[in-house]
């Protein structure tokens, strides 16, 4: 099933109201971890997976890449995101990427922050990106933790009486498939894989894991924003680099 949370707007509103934040998980947690693992982009091919607002392809243009073209299956995402960037090379579809046809080995690298978790078939969205890869091609994505996106609903940080947190508590976690949060709206669909089948699909499509961060916060990060301390305690998301190995 295919949700389009990002047009629902009231959640648009309120979700870029937190962007908007300077101290954000984005900015002060994901993003940083995510730069350290940009590959070269001078002259590549590029593809960005759920886009957003498209701050991350204009980055790849300005940084010599030859052309990007950022997806989305949000109309309030990609209206934004060709308002906010005009770059020759730059190019932003409004499509969900399940429905986007890619010629094979013609990418050099496909980049993706914090969508998967929202694309509900993960085998075939790693084999479209793996085909559409050329050899050496990179991929790079962030999504929620798999301990975060486990549990089935529940509150997942068990507290005392007086409100103070005493663990994470994870739950379901060898189920996969379809969870309903409520993340500023009630019922935002999210899919939950296991840590082993998020790496084992890359493998199975030829794709070689060169990194994998669960990223801790700064200790300015922490000053900025102090319920990053969590993190420490249990990570909310995981970044991993792989790279197209062609057998031959
Ligand atoms: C958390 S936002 C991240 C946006 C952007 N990558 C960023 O970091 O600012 C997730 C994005 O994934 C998009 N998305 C969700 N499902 C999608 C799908 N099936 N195909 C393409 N985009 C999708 C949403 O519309 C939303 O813009």
């Amino acid at each position: 099933m295919k949700q389009n949370i990002y047009d629902n707007n009231t959640f648009f509103e309120k979700y870029k109201e937190l962007r908007a934040r300077e101290h954000n998980y984005n900015n002060l947690l994901e993003q940083p971890n995510f730069f350290t693992l940009i590959p070269t982009l001078q002259n590549k091919v590029v593809l960005d997976i759920g886009c957003g607002m498209g701050d991350f392809a204009a980055y790849c243009v300005t940084q010599g890449a030859k052309h990007v073209t950022g997806f989305d299956i949000s109309s309030n995402m990609i209206a934004n995101a060709k308002k906010r960037h005009i770059h020759e090379g730059l190019t932003f579809e409004r499509s969900a990427f399940e429905d986007v046809t890619v010629s094979e080995g013609t990418i050099d690298f496909v980049s993706s922050s914090l969508a998967f978790h929202y694309i509900a078939d993960y085998q075939l969205l790693i084999k479209k990106i793996s085909k559409a890869l050329c050899e050496e091609g990179v991929l790079l994505f962030s999504i929620e933790h798999p301990i975060v996106t486990a549990n089935k609903g529940k509150e997942s940080w068990i507290t005392n009486e007086e409100g103070n947190l005493l663990h994470f508590a994870v739950d379901n976690y060898q189920y996969e498939g379809l969870r309903t949060q409520n993340w500023i709206v009630d019922n935002v669909i999210m899919y939950h894989r296991t840590m082993s089948t998020i790496l084992n699909t890359l493998i199975e499509n030829g794709l070689q894991i060169e990194k994998v961060i669960e990223p801790i916060p700064a200790k300015e990060a922490v000053c900025n924003l102090p319920s990053l301390d969590k993190e420490f305690r249990r990570p909310s998301f995981v970044i991993i680099r792989a790279k197209k190995i062609v057998n031959k």
